[in-house]
């Protein structure tokens, strides 16, 4: 008998600061995977188009700058052609310029195989909003994680601060919700649970017990593949 072991993957999507990449992270530590950050890519596309000048509508640079990235992913960087980049492309100003540019279909095209080749044995925990609809329709287990914009806010004040951002409370509200209205109402791609998605809802759950959770649901459907 032979058995064929492809890469196992699993999806974890869901809205801004819904606390997916920290959850992604510990679950893809804990099963000894590989971990894309898929945000960060849109992030990466966004600060060069900033430090290039090049407008966030103009579709084809955009699309083209998408398609070259220089990026390395180590442990615990992300190099922009050799630069470390890790927290600058966590200020919110780049976030929001990321969810900009996500709208465009030829950005989004332009990525989708940089997001591919992240796969490998044993397996990939894929982070961001479409990775279980779009890029990973295939995963073995899918998760849509959720809490409320409050609960969000929050956590994003947080980590903001912890990285030396400034942050304001009433500044991040509104924010995240344009954020999550530009996310969930475009065209191509929007942010949805995929179907047979497991939902997760966040708001008064510490970080341990959503990792716990992801692993139980991995564990079993482990057992009935
Ligand atoms: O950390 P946060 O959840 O705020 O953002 P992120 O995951 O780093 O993604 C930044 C932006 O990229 C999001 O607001 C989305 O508009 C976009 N994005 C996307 O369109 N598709 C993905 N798979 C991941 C991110």
């Amino acid at each position: 008998m032979t058995t064929h072991h492809s890469p196992v993957v699993i999806t974890i999507d869901g809205p801004t600061a819904s606390g997916k990449g920290t959850v992604a992270s510990r679950v893809a530590d804990a099963l000894g995977f590989a971990l894309l950050d898929s945000g960060a890519l849109y992030r990466l596309t966004a600060i060069s188009a900033i430090n290039a000048g090049i407008a966030l509508t103009d579709e084809p640079a955009l699309a083209h700058l998408a398609g070259s990235l220089e990026v390395n992913f180590t442990a615990d960087k992300i190099l922009l052609s050799g630069k470390d980049v890790t927290d600058t492309i966590r200020a919110e100003e780049v976030g929001v310029a990321a969810s900009k540019i996500a709208v465009l279909p030829a950005v989004r095209a332009a990525l989708v195989d940089l997001q591919h080749r992240f796969l490998r044995a044993p397996g990939l925990v894929a982070d961001g909003r479409d990775m279980g609809t779009v890029i990973f329709p295939d995963a073995l287990l899918k998760v849509f994680l959720t809490a409320s914009v409050e609960a969000r806010a929050e956590r994003r004040y947080k980590q903001l601060i912890g990285k030396g951002f400034p942050a304001n409370m009433g500044a991040l509200l509104q924010d995240l919700s344009e954020r999550d209205a530009r996310d969930t109402q475009r065209a191509l791609a929007p942010l949805k649970p995929a179907e047979g998605a497991h939902m997760l809802e966040t708001s008064s759950m510490t970080i341990e017990a959503a990792v716990a959770q992801v692993l139980a649901w991995y564990r079993e459907a482990v057992q009935i593949k």
